[in-house]
Formats: C-alpha cells, sequence, structure tokens
C-alpha cells in the first residue's frame, strides 16, 4: 500500500513514521514535507494553498490512502476535490472542517447541539458588538471567525480593551485581514485537555489523551504558540470522565454534523476545558494535532492505516486500537524569537546522539536538508518525543534527548509535564 500524507510539520512527521511502520505500507509519500521526513518519506514539493496543484499530485502518485495533516486545505476542500476523483483520502470535508474554519459556526453548532461551551455572542459588524459586550463580565475573549494559526483568540482584562481587540479584528489592524465575523466568549477557568476521537461519520473512538502546553514561556507566561510540548498518560484522565466527555461533547458532535447533512469523517479534535461545573469545548479542529500527534502515536500499537481505513469505510465501530500502557511525552525546540520573527538556516547537531536514547524518536516539525546537513526551516524546529512507563521516565528521555541537540538560538521549555509531576508529589 502506498500512503500520500499531505503537510510539512512534526504532525506529519510522526504520520509519516507511523504509516511507514504498518506492514502493510510499501512507500510513503509525503508532500511538500521536511528535512525530518525524508528519513522516513519521499518528499515531493507541493503548495498546501493550491488544491489543484495537490489534486493533480495525487492524480499522479495514485496512493492507496491520502492523509491530510494541516487545517488549510480541509478548508480549502481539498477532501471533496479528492473523493469526486475517487482518491481514498482521511479528513474531513469542507463543509464539516467548518467545525475548525469557521469559530461562530462551530459556537451556533454547539448551541443547536446542546453541547457544552463558553457563552458567546457572534457579531458580524461594530454596533452589534458595542451592544453584545454590555453582556459579558471581564475578562473578555474576543476570537477571530477564521483560521488564523492560534492568533485569532485575544483574551481581554475589561470591556474597554474587548472591544479595541474586536475593532481591531473588524479592520484589519490586528490579523492583517479585516474578519467577518468576531465571537465574543465567556472566559473559562480549569485545564485544558486535548481530547481527540477518530470518526467514520456515525462512530467515534477516543484516541490517547493529551495535554498542550501553549505559551511560549515556562510557567505558562508569554504569547500563545502553535504548542511548545505535550504529555499523555492514562491517568490524565479518569475512565468515568472520559465516558462523560465521549457521551456529552464527541458523540453528540458527530450525530449533530450527520444530521445537518455533513457528516464529519477524520479526527475529531475536541479543545476542552476542565471547568468547575465540567468539561467545556473552547475550541474544536477537525484534524490531529500538533505536538499532540508526536505523543499519541508514539503510544499507539495498532496499525495507524487500519484505523484510518475504518473511518473511510465507515466501520469504525469494529475496530479496537491499542495503546502502550504509560506515557508519552513531546518536548518542542523553537528558534530564537518564535512565536514573533525568527532566522532560519542554522545547522543543527547532536540529532543521530538524540535518536539512541531508549524510547526516543525526534519529529522534525521545520527542518530542512542543505546537502548533507539539516538545517533549521521553521519556528518550532523539532519535537523531541519519548514513551516511558511513567511520565517522569518519558520526561526524562524526552530531556536527555534534547540535551545531546544544538542549534543557534535553540529554546525550549524545561517545565513539560510539571503540573501533572506537581498534583502526583
Ligand atoms: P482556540 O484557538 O479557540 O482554542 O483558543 C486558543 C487558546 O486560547 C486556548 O487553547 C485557550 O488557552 C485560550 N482560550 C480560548 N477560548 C477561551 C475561553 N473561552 N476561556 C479561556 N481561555 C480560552
Ligand atoms: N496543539 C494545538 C493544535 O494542534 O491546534
Amino acid at each position: 500500500m502506498k500512503v500520500l500524507i499531505l503537510g510539512a510539520g512534526g504532525r506529519e512527521h510522526a504520520l509519516a513514521w507511523a504509516a511507514k511502520r504498518s506492514e502493510r505500507v510499501t512507500e510513503v509519500v509525503c508532500a511538500p514535507g521536511n528535512g525530518g521526513i525524508a528519513q522516513v518519506a519521499r518528499c515531493v514539493p507541493v503548495d498546501l494553498k493550491n488544491v489543484d496543484e495537490m489534486v493533480r499530485l495525487a492524480e499522479a502518485e495514485h496512493p492507496e490512502l491520502t492523509i491530510v495533516g494541516p487545517e488549510l486545505p480541509l478548508s480549502l476542500g481539498i477532501v471533496d476535490a479528492l473523493q469526486v476523483r475517487g482518491i481514498r483520502v482521511f479528513g474531513p470535508t469542507q463543509a464539516a472542517a467548518r467545525l475548525e474554519s469557521s469559530k461562530a459556526f462551530a459556537k451556533q453548532f454547539m448551541k443547536r447541539h446542546k453541547i457544552p461551551t463558553a457563552n458567546y455572542a457572534v457579531c458580524t459588524h461594530a454596533a452589534e458588538l458595542e451592544g453584545a459586550i454590555g453582556y459579558f463580565h471581564a475578562p473578555i475573549v474576543v476570537k477571530a471567525d477564521g483560521l488564523a494559526a492560534g492568533k485569532g483568540v485575544i483574551i481581554c482584562e475589561s470591556r474597554a480593551t474587548a472591544l479595541e481587540a474586536a475593532h481591531g479584528l473588524f479592520n484589519g489592524t490586528l490579523l492583517g485581514e479585516s474578519a467577518e465575523q468576531v465571537v465574543i466568549e465567556e472566559f473559562l477557568q480549569g485545564e485544558e485537555i486535548s481530547f481527540l476521537c477518530l470518526s467514520d461519520g456515525t462512530h467515534v473512538a477516543p484516541l490517547a489523551p493529551a495535554q498542550d502546553h501553549k505559551r511560549i514561556g515556562e510557567g505558562d507566561t508569554g504569547p500563545n504558540t502553535g504548542g511548545m510540548g505535550v504529555y499523555s498518560t492514562d491517568e490524565m484522565l479518569e475512565p468515568h470522565m472520559t465516558e462523560w466527555i465521549l457521551r456529552h461533547i464527541a458523540e453528540p458532535t458527530v450525530r449533530g454534523m450527520a444530521e445537518e447533512g455533513t457528516p464529519f469523517v477524520g479526527v475529531l479534535y475536541c479543545g476542552l476545558m476542565m471547568t468547575p461545573r465540567g468539561p467545556e469545548v473552547l475550541e474544536y479542529n477537525a484534524r490531529f494535532g500538533d505536538p499532540e500527534t508526536q505523543a499519541i502515536l508514539l503510544r499507539l500499537e495498532s496499525d495507524l492505516t487500519d484505523v484510518l481505513e475504518a473511518c473511510i469505510d465507515g466501520k469504525l465501530a469494529n475496530t479496537a486500537m491499542r495503546w502502550t500502557r504509560g506515557a508519552a511525552a513531546c518536548v518542542v525546540a523553537s528558534s530564537a524569537g518564535y512565536p514573533g520573527g525568527y532566522k532560519t538556516g542554522f545547522p543543527i547537531t547532536g540529532l543521530a546522539r538524540a535518536a539512541q536514547v531508549p524510547g526516543a524518536q525526534v519529529f522534525h516539525s521545520g527542518t530542512a536538508r542543505v546537502g548533507s546537513q539539516i538545517v533549521t526551516s521553521g519556528g518550532r524546529v523539532l519535537g523531541v518525543t519519548a514513551l516511558g512507563d511513567s511520565l517522569p521516565e518519558a520526561l526524562g528521555r524526552a530531556y536527555q534527548a534534547m540535551a545531546e541537540i544544538q542549534f543557534e538560538g535553540m529554546y525550549y521549555r524545561r517545565d513539560i509535564g510539571h503540573r501533572a509531576l506537581e498534583k502526583k508529589a
């Protein structure tokens, strides 16, 4: 079986690595891929913003299975475009991907289907905004409607700053493009959990739970990023809590999408806040998380291609997933300056020594190969990931592997998993 993966980050490296482990898979192609992915897959260039180009590539490569990594091609309708040409593809259609690509759609959908989420208002112009903001107590969360690569959420300490932020989204000064809709939302408090499930349109199957660390700084300080590290253990969600989330969030989401004529097939990523009144949805993503996938797939014992095909074929109910007990942790190494501006092209050393640490896997997020040298090419550069019998062991191995690696300006958080460790102590 030949597998084509669309994407270029650490998530796609983990997907390529997991696909490659399958006994059924003879070849993995990744488009466009990166310097690390090239070690497990044949990388071919493609523009992830250009549906026609991706379709031409898939038609030329003839994969038996295509996996779409990032949200952008999903929101542009790559799955619809491949499906009409009879190409087997894992991921939601453009209409189903609106759960991620439009926050207004997602909020209104949750309201229609009584799925727990923060109270909100969707505003389409400034006057509406001024009326709505009076109903909220500070802090107030202001969100751009569309995809914004993690930059579209502003937490405001007063109504005045919330108004200013919302105006900034409307007039384009904040994100460069002017928003057509702005969501104002109640601020939720608690711990965040990334609850990812597979869906075949009818059934859902949860993946191992994970906790992401979104802020750049230790102690969860500083600006939001794509994710600076993640850990996954069995203990982070009690079985009754997993049941509750399935019953009240994941299953009603998939049922609601099917009832509305836009069945959701793919990875339903529920970003949850564990509030005092129970889990509430902060956001949906319509894809695997990054870096969640790096830690989650390290724990997956089942054949990745089997479970993704079960989703495409509507046979998820008969598919059991096996997981390695214990823990996995992923620590992201980023370029100096990220999530702001950064320089690239710096040589990375120590990758071979890092790979020798027991249980460790180094997934590449933003790297390129220049001759025989791997160099930095992105904000997030590496996801150093490790398995362990316990969280301290997994974290210890990830940090041990990280200590072998160097590049100019390399930064990583030294406190990934800290809250779980403190809770245990
Ligand atoms: P989103 O892209 O909607 O997940 O938002 C990115 C991050 O902003 C989340 O992971 C949370 O840390 C934070 N956030 C979003 N919505 C809220 C909310 N209603 N209350 C508190 N924090 C939020
Ligand atoms: N790690 C957060 C995301 O994938 O959106």
